[in-house]
């Protein structure tokens, strides 16, 4: 397949279109940098590689594994949060993605909403509208931190409100809550007695970290992955952990009643079991990259980070003042290979304005994407004032 066939299919400029060929081609493209999906690129750990090897030599693969996860993995997802298995039940899934849509079903009904926001992580409002009602709630701008806080919920909630989704640290952003911000969230869920989805994926690149299920724990949904941290995208697990007595309810929603692939579940397993053996390297080394970043971008006139440091590993570069399509830079360095993000695969709203960009990615990677951004942003914006 040529490469100028994907930019004539204006690819990348379709939002949420999946286009399975476009990534079907920049996946199986070697030198392809992986700056587009914040996934994790870091974690080599041979523990990882070996369980999973391990696994295939013994033909587990040939076993349905437990429905609801290998108990084991079970344990260890409620150990890494710290939270009681006599409080919480959790489930192991094919990702958070699931863990998402299975906290919809068990949820919401035709008249339910929920309330997102916009940048956010539109899967969340997709899944949710073949169920309810989505409340998206624009967040773009400085006055509430690039976040959804607690005010902004008091002015959407109404009398159908029965979710809150928040998403901790934000895709695209990276803005993360304060634990004063999701005390208030508990409290709000209480006095309307209704539910917050709290969606962790990015929880380890934090600072700082606080879990709903600590502060609301009859009323918390919390999704977990192993895609980002732990570099395990392509595997497929998550978790979703619930209060115990919805275990029932959820289980009635699942869709994989023969389980999660058994390899996942091994690899997930090592990479829990040793995590205090790789976290800080990726942690490190994700938080150098985004310095690099910064660096290139504050040689553009006009682009900027809205939320710097992210305290996940992405950000959102806002370019709109540049004269700068995203499409153009983003098609830009596709030609360099180099995969980022428009922003209107997070963003109906704002999108034009930004494109994310991810760097959990060896530095010299972070080095060519800074090089090839500061040069594409220079000959686009010098075109676009022509
Ligand atoms: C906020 C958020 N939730 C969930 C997911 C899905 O993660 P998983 O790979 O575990 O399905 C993503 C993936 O990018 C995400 O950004």
């Amino acid at each position: 397949m040529v490469f100028p066939e994907f930019l004539n299919m204006k690819t990348l400029s379709e939002g949420l279109k999946p286009s399975n060929e476009f990534f079907d081609y920049i996946f199986h493209k070697k030198e392809m940098i992986w700056m587009g999906q914040n996934t994790n690129h870091l974690n080599h750990d041979e523990r990882i590689i070996n369980a999973i090897i391990d696994s295939i030599l013994n033909h587990e693969y040939c076993k349905y594994p437990p429905p609801e996860g290998f108990k084991e993995l079970k344990r260890l997802v409620l150990e890494d949060l710290k939270l009681n298995n006599d409080e919480f039940d959790n489930l192991i899934t094919a990702g958070g993605t699931e863990s998402l849509y299975i906290t919809m079903q068990t949820l919401l009904d035709s008249e339910d909403e929920i309330i997102t926001s916009d940048p956010g992580y539109l899967i969340i409002d997709n899944f949710a509208r073949r169920f309810g009602r989505v409340i998206s709630v624009s967040i773009y701008n400085e006055d509430c931190n690039y976040k959804l806080t607690p005010d902004l919920v008091n002015e959407n909630i109404t009398k159908n409100t029965k979710l809150i989704s928040l998403i901790d640290p934000l895709n695209p952003l990276g803005s993360c809550y304060t634990k004063s911000e999701i005390k208030a969230f508990a409290e709000i869920a209480e006095e309307y007695d209704i539910y917050l989805l709290h969606d962790i994926t990015y929880r380890d690149f934090a600072e700082k970290h606080y879990l709903v299920a600590k502060y609301a724990p009859e009323r918390s949904f919390t999704v977990y992955s192993f895609s980002k941290i732990c570099g395990l995208a392509g595997l497929r697990v998550g978790s979703l952990i619930v209060p115990a007595e919805f275990m029932e309810s959820v289980r009635s929603s699942i869709i994989n009643d023969l389980g999660t692939n058994v390899l996942a579940q091994r690899g997930a397993i090592a990479a829990l079991k040793h995590k205090n053996k790789w976290v800080d390297k990726v942690k490190r080394r994700t938080r150098k990259n985004q310095k690099i970043i910064k660096d290139a971008v504050d040689e553009i006139d006009g682009a900027f980070i809205p939320v710097y440091p992210s305290n996940a590993n992405m950000l959102v570069v806002d370019i709109h003042k540049t004269g700068v399509r995203p499409s153009d830079i983003a098609n830009y360095l596709l030609k360099h290979n180099i995969f980022i993000r428009e922003g209107t695969y997070t963003s109906r709203l704002h999108g034009e304005k930004y494109v994310r960009v991810s760097f959990s990615i060896p530095k010299e990677q972070v080095m060519k994407f800074a090089e090839k951004f500061v040069s594409g942003m220079k000959k686009l914006s010098s075109r676009s004032s022509r």
